[in-house]
């Protein structure tokens, strides 16, 4: 039995059921697969042909290899290929689907339906007991009596999805480690006088910044929000952020700004530092920058020294973020259940035989750009070899 007909609970109920096995998968929610309809919005970064075990985020930066080497993109595409679903890379590898996220759950139903698997939705799992044959799961349709046990119920992000945090609570019931968890991929917030200074800029967007924390960088774009900043690349770096870590955006990563500045001056001595500023930056975002950090002056009125030092602040912007905007508005959950459980070519539970994780509910989270699903597809198909 698989609880969540998410993505990983389908994969890994597809491979069992092709073994033979006699499976069942329930799911709370009204429908199944109801983030990958959502996802890439309407549709579905499927997987990303990049994906290695260093896009992913998790205590034990091994546990992922076994499962992703065995289980790849091209794994995934041969699938997408045979229900003859479009799809067109976006960039960096990102592969989408040219219609609709529609075709990658019908697909995923089509292929349980011709494994005979059975996948309810509208049915919650509520409590869970060991039994000497297995599991008797209790359901909002009744008790179910399992051999094996697989926990496919996701992480928390977006709870108005059906997330819950019922696959930790079953972790310890039955003595796994639940590591912290935190919402990732997710738009960072600004408050005070950070939020005052840049709040008016909201919809302003850069197409490429590159956002650091510690020795972790990711360029892509930037926008302004009304609480704060998003984009891909603050998304991306807001699972390796905390509250209080150093967070730097270099503004214009192409470039030496001091160094262009300083030719500027040379140039156009009778600019104003914002009208040149506004040439490589969204002219808003310049005039704001000129108010609250430098003062806008003819070109030829500054100095090397100050042009070079106002370069530096613009290749690494030294921005106080206060927080995340949570779970309510996150792609993905940080954190989860310890990787020290499980077996890694399994994903069977070392303290209890027969029981599973798989899926977002485990500490292993990947980048933006389709890793997610990857990891949903590789872990689904590990379990529901051996399952
Ligand atoms: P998932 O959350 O998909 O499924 C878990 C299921 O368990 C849910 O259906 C839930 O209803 C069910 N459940 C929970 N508790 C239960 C209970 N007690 N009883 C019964 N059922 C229960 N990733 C990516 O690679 N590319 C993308 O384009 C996107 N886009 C994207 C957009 C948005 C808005 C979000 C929020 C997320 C993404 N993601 C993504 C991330 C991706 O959606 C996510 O990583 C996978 O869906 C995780 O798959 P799982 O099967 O582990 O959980």
């Amino acid at each position: 039995m698989i609880i969540g007909a998410g993505a990983a609970g389908l994969m890994c109920a597809i491979a069992a059921g092709q073994r033979g096995r006699r499976v069942l998968v329930v799911d709370h929610a009204n429908k199944v697969g109801k983030k990958i309809l959502m996802s890439g919005g309407g549709r579905c970064n499927f997987t990303n042909t990049g994906a290695t075990p260093a896009n992913y985020l998790s205590a034990n930066p091994h546990f992922a290899k076994s499962a992703l080497a065995r289980y790849t993109p091209w794994d995934f595409i041969a699938l997408v290929e045979k229900h003859r679903i479009a799809y067109h890379e976006k960039e960096l590898g990102q592969l989408f689907c040219d219609d609709s996220s529609k075709q990658i759950v019908r697909m995923l139903l089509d292929e349980c339906a011709a494994s005979n698997v059975t996948v309810e939705a509208n049915c919650g799992v509520q409590r869970v007991r060991k039994t000497p044959e297995g599991f008797s799961v209790f359901t909002a349709r009744g008790e179910v009596h399992a051999e094996s046990l697989v926990v496919a119920s996701g992480g928390l992000s977006i709870p108005s999805m059906g997330a819950s945090g019922f696959g930790y609570e079953l972790a310890r019931q039955f003595g796994h480690a639940v590591l912290p968890t935190r919402a990732g991929l997710v738009p960072l917030t600004l408050s005070g006088k950070h939020q005052e200074h840049y709040q008016d800029l909201a919809g302003v967007a850069l197409p490429a910044v590159e956002t650091r924390v510690g020795k972790q960088s990711f360029r892509a774009g930037l926008l302004f929000t009304h609480r704060g900043i998003s984009g891909p690349a603050i998304l991306q770096i807001s699972s390796y952020w905390k509250p209080g870590d150093d967070l730097r955006i270099d503004l214009l990563p192409d470039q030496d700004v001091g160094m262009w500045l300083v030719e500027q001056r040379t140039a156009r001595p009778l600019a104003e530092l914002k009208t040149v500023l506004g040439d490589v930056l969204p002219k808003r975002l310049a005039q704001r920058l000129c108010e609250q950090w430098f003062e806008s002056r003819p070109m030829r009125q500054y100095r090397e020294a100050e042009l070079e030092q106002i370069g530096v602040q613009l290749n690494a912007w030294p921005i106080t973020a206060s927080g995340t905007e949570g779970y309510r508005t996150a792609e993905v959950t940080l954190g989860g259940v310890d990787t020290d459980g499980l077996s890694s070519s399994t994903m069977q539970s070392k303290l209890v035989p027969g029981l599973y994780f798989i899926g977002e509910v485990v500490d292993v989270t990947g980048w933006l750009g389709g890793y997610n699903f990857q990891w949903a597809w590789a872990s689904g198909q590990a379990a529901g070899e051996v399952v």
